[in-house]
């Protein structure tokens, strides 16, 4: 397992109900034609020693962003030519659906970002060895390849959606802090966008949930500041069925963690809100404001994230002539609605699609 794949708690499940539906993009509106202006300001961050390598920015001067245990959020960025374009990606890894979990939890990297947990957080991390979002190759990731990069460490346990005020007494004794969403914001305070022209939002599994769950915010918060920046999202494997069996263990979260979801979805199901961490239930919602431009390539294949499974690898799933990374290109360059379906009468899984 690599270290950004860091899927702790249910494994088995996410990876089954991801790839029915594996959603490779998920969109957003385009808010404005990018402006092409430069940067003016200059980045806060130094250039990263080399592709791909990108630095650690702990979260240090936001109180409340805080991982699980109370350690500051983190980010780690590999900045790129003037800096003006952005892709912000969230780590994915289940959640914490008790709790015991959200105390086990908090003693991980999922959870911690303090140097003394084992596999913890180091300075550097290698983004492009890990992921193809992060690639270099503008052949295999077209619209990425010059962007900066940001990965955002998933320590909150909940999607990025915590919004508790005060820490939780955990079984064990410590405290447990549920803030996921001051971390979110953190970041995107810390990165200062006002000189951004193109914001992409993203990230796989709970990261995926998450782009869901806080695009539209993110959007609104850049308009403020970067109003001709064109904004997307960008969420793979991160639609999941609405069924009782996944969506029922959306509860414990979605109470514990005081998680703010759209009051619309709220409103609907106001008999089990819960399900308003489920994105087959919150799409619906947040990309309303999208109507047609919002697309998704959809796999038969058992795949969840870029994990290679079987030989299956996001660079060669292959639908109506197109592969995710370059049909995500294709459509931001282009904004409409698309839906790019491998063997659409396939049982899933579908070995021979892949
Ligand atoms: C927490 O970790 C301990 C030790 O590994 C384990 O025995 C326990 O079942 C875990 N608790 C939960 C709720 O996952
Ligand atoms: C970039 O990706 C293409 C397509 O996968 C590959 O053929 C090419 O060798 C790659 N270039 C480099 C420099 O790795
Ligand atoms: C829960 O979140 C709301 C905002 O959505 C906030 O007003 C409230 O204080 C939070 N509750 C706790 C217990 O922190
Ligand atoms: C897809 O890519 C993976 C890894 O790069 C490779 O192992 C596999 O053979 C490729 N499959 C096809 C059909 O090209
Ligand atoms: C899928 O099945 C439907 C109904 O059985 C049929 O109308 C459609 O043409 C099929 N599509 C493909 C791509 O085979």
């Amino acid at each position: 397992m690599s270290r950004i794949d860091g899927q702790p708690a249910r494994p088995a499940l996410l990876c089954a109900l991801a790839s029915v539906l594996a959603a490779a993009t998920a969109p957003d509106p385009r808010v404005t034609v990018p402006s092409g202006a430069s940067r003016a300001d200059a980045p806060r961050v130094e250039a990263a020693a080399r592709d791909g390598l990108a630095r650690a920015v702990p979260l240090v001067g936001y109180d409340r962003a805080r991982c699980l245990d109370g350690s500051p959020g983190r980010y780690y960025v590999d900045v790129y030519g003037d800096n003006t374009k952005i892709y912000v990606h969230l780590q994915g890894g289940g959640f914490c659906g008790s709790l015991g979990a959200c105390a086990n939890r908090s003693r991980t990297p999922l959870g911690s970002t303090r140097p003394d947990v084992p596999g913890a957080w180091g300075p550097t991390l290698d983004l492009a060895a890990e992921r193809p979002y992060f690639s270099r190759n503008a052949t295999r990731n077209p619209l990425l390849a010059d962007f900066t990069h940001v990965f955002v460490v998933y320590c909150d346990g909940a999607y990025f959606a915590g919004n508790v005020a005060d820490p939780a007494p955990e079984p064990g004794g410590d405290s447990l802090f549920f803030r996921g969403r001051a971390i979110l914001d953190a970041v995107v305070a810390d990165l200062d966008l006002a000189g951004a022209t193109d914001v992409i939002l993203g990230g796989c599994s709970a990261g995926g949930i998450a782009t869901f769950l806080h695009l539209d915010a993110v959007a609104a918060s850049l308009r403020a500041i970067a109003p001709n920046a064109a904004v997307a999202g960008f969420a793979d494997s991160g639609y999941y069925a609405d069924v009782p069996y996944y969506t029922n263990q959306k509860r414990f979260p979605f109470e514990a963690q005081n998680v703010t979801a759209d009051p619309r979805c709220l409103a609907d199901h106001a008999d089990r809100p819960w399900a308003c961490l489920v994105s087959s239930v919150t799409a619906k919602y947040a990309f309303a404001a999208r109507g047609a431009a919002a697309g998704a390539f959809v796999d038969a294949c058992h795949r969840h994230c870029d994990r290679v499974d079987a030989g299956h690898d996001v660079w060669n799933i292959s639908a109506q002539g197109t592969t995710p990374l370059v049909a995500l290109a294709d459509w931001f360059s282009h904004p409409r609605g698309f839906l790019v379906e491998q063997a659409p009468n396939a049982s899933y899984p579908c070995e021979s699609c892949c």
